[in-house]
């Protein structure tokens, strides 16, 4: 076997599994290893390199995973840990490596080290977490009395109170996920040893929960009446500023490699979640020169359609902004450092819905429009589960319909911040991370082949169209699709390491770029509209190889294409 380059991943994609809907073996409505170790061909066929598994370790599951008790196991939801060998089994076999959701910027409540730290002001793991007294004259456990105004991502104040003690702790984001301190040497040495106890187990890297907030800046009061993001500031200060990106950050990330992947061979991929992130800080976390991590998972597109309230002030995603955004990142990681390509993950709504049309009528049009240009970057792609058949969102007609812990709390928050119901479930219908969550789309069997007995969140009722099995025997189909752009990374060098330059950055209505390496040239072109479009590219392409099954043809430079057109052509 030839030698494994450094960086292997730049030709690479990631397929995201979100387990819990997933797939399920054992009938208890909730997805698990075995449904997934089920699944494997799936991911083989469609040709992935990497699975990246959002957790599976012990959880009270406040957050579906993301506040671990245990990081050393498999909670039973989900299977043993025998079953998670299985599993890396089963892919390196396939030759798709794995790679673990690592969350360290904070434990669940109830991990060892949480329950140690509480245990008194002079316990031996008081300083693992963030312990404060309450505000300088008032008394702890009453409003106000929180050492810092900040407000927690899901909602209320980022500070809860332990009257055993008399103190706060912090929580970044739900009161069940304290925060680490990673100023503590012996907390950045307790999750290396656990690192490397997984690598050791055979895993291939780790994608890292909001690795950019692990230092912070100082525990002042934030912001209040600012955008804050997900942080309603009408009542709370925004933390941003001291949480972000802060003073120590490199230097953590750093050590983390000297101490943790080094020594080991080129093979492995780490990928920073990076919320609220600059390009030139993330060209700092990815330059290979500085040892932090291969790539980021940025926010700015998703972004873009919130408006000065933050997450839940809805505004339309607009092409022209998403266009400028994206640019500028493939601009500003051109010659250093390495940046993630999605439109979707658990976190999200789905990428057909939100950038796309789900109508009958074009969402396959749609899903592949933007599978394409999104594809065609330069960058690592990510699919999340179900995009590649192009999953919508899900109907979410009542509070009842919710499940995820921010959009309760987020619907609670707006109404007695004085929306009507109406208007606290649109802008959830828009926004909720429970659309990316509804059951995977198997086939159009009673629950989309996802479970035997009653899943944990429905599936959308469109999966009797929209699945698997169906889109599997088309070969016209949003999958096969997929498929192809995944082995045209694979197969032709420009799209993995050419440049990459945008075109009609003011079409309202068309992506254009083109890719470059050496003597090769791809152009990219599509209307991402559901009406028609022209546009006008140098007639020189007028005769280039087209390449996944385009068929739209230019005439002398001016190209008409129908809604949600692609063409990919290739000059050699
Ligand atoms: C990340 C995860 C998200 C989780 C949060 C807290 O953003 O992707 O699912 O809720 O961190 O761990």
């Amino acid at each position: 076997m030839s030698e494994t380059p450094r960086d292997w991943w730049k030709s690479a994609v990631v397929y995201q599994v979100y387990p819990r809907s997933f797939a399920d073996g054992d009938g208890d409505g909730v997805g698990d290893i075995p449904g997934i170790r089920a699944h494997v061909d799936h991911l083989a066929w469609l040709g992935v390199d990497v699975v990246w598994l959002s957790p599976v370790y012990r959880s009270p599951m406040d957050d579906n995973g993301y506040d671990i008790s245990d990081y050393h196991d498999v909670d039973p939801l989900f299977g043993t840990l025998d079953d998670l060998d299985g599993l890396i089994a089963d892919l390196h076999e396939r030759g798709i490596r794995l790679v673990m959701d690592l969350v360290v910027n904070h434990t669940s409540s109830s991990h060892a080290w949480f329950q140690e730290s509480r245990s008194g002001r002079d316990s031996a793991k008081r300083d693992w977490y963030w312990w404060r007294p309450p505000r300088e004259g008032h008394v702890g456990g009453e409003p106000g009395a929180e050492p810092t105004n900040w407000g927690s991502a899901f909602s209320g104040p980022a500070w809860t109170y332990d009257p055993d003690s008399g103190e706060y702790y912090l929580h970044l984001f739900a009161p069940s996920q304290p925060d680490l301190n990673w100023e503590n040497p012996e907390v950045r040495e307790a999750v290396y040893s656990m690192m490397r106890w997984w690598l050791d187990r055979g895993v291939d890297g780790f994608r890292m929960d909001v690795i950019n907030m692990i230092s912070k800046a100082g525990l002042e009061d934030g912001e209040l009446g600012g955008p804050g993001g997900p942080i309603d500031t009408t009542t709370h200060g925004d933390p941003g500023p001291f949480v972000l990106n802060g003073p120590r950050v490199h230097e953590f990330l750093q050590e983390m490699h000297r101490e943790v992947f080094a020594d080991r061979p080129a093979g492995l991929l780490t990928v920073g979640e990076t919320p609220a992130t600059s390009v030139e800080e993330a060209r700092r976390y990815t330059d290979p020169e500085r040892r932090e991590v291969d790539m980021v998972f940025q926010f700015e597109h998703v972004d873009l359609d919130s408006g000065p309230g933050g997450k839940w002030d809805v505004v339309p995603m607009s092409l022209l902004d998403l266009k400028a955004s994206l640019g500028r990142w493939q601009e500003g990681l051109a010659d250093v450092g390495w940046n993630s390509l999605y439109l979707g993950n658990h976190d999200q709504p789905r990428s057909v819905s939100r950038f796309g049309d789900d109508s009958p009528e074009y969402r396959a049009a749609s899903a592949k429009a933007l599978a394409t240009v999104l594809h065609l970057h330069r960058g690592t792609p990510y699919v999340y589960q179900g995009d590649e058949i192009g999953m919508a969102n899900a109907p979410l007609a009542t509070v009842d319909d919710l499940r995820d812990i921010e959009s309760v709390n987020a619907h609670r928050a707006l109404l007695a911040r004085g929306a009507t119901g109406e208007e606290a479930m649109a802008a959830i219908r828009a926004k909720s991370r429970d659309h990316a969550r509804t059951p995977m789309q198997w086939d159009a069997d009673e629950h989309a082949g996802f479970t035997t007995g009653t899943p944990w969140l429905p599936a959308n009722p469109d999966h009797v169209e929209v699945n698997v099995a169906a889109q599997r025997e088309d070969p016209d189909s949003v999958l096969h699709h997929y498929r192809a752009l995944i082995a045209l990374r694979h197969d032709e060098p420009v799209v993995a390491h050419g440049d990459f330059t945008m075109l009609l950055p003011d079409h309202p209505q068309v992506y254009a770029f083109t890719r470059r390496l050496d003597d090769v040239v791809l152009l990219v072109v599509a209307n991402l509209s559901s009406q028609p479009a022209t546009a006008r590219f140098d007639p020189t392409w007028d005769d280039a190889e087209p390449l996944l099954a385009t068929t739209a043809h230019p005439t002398a430079g001016t190209w008409s294409l129908t809604p949600w057109e692609t063409a990919v052509l290739i000059r050699r």
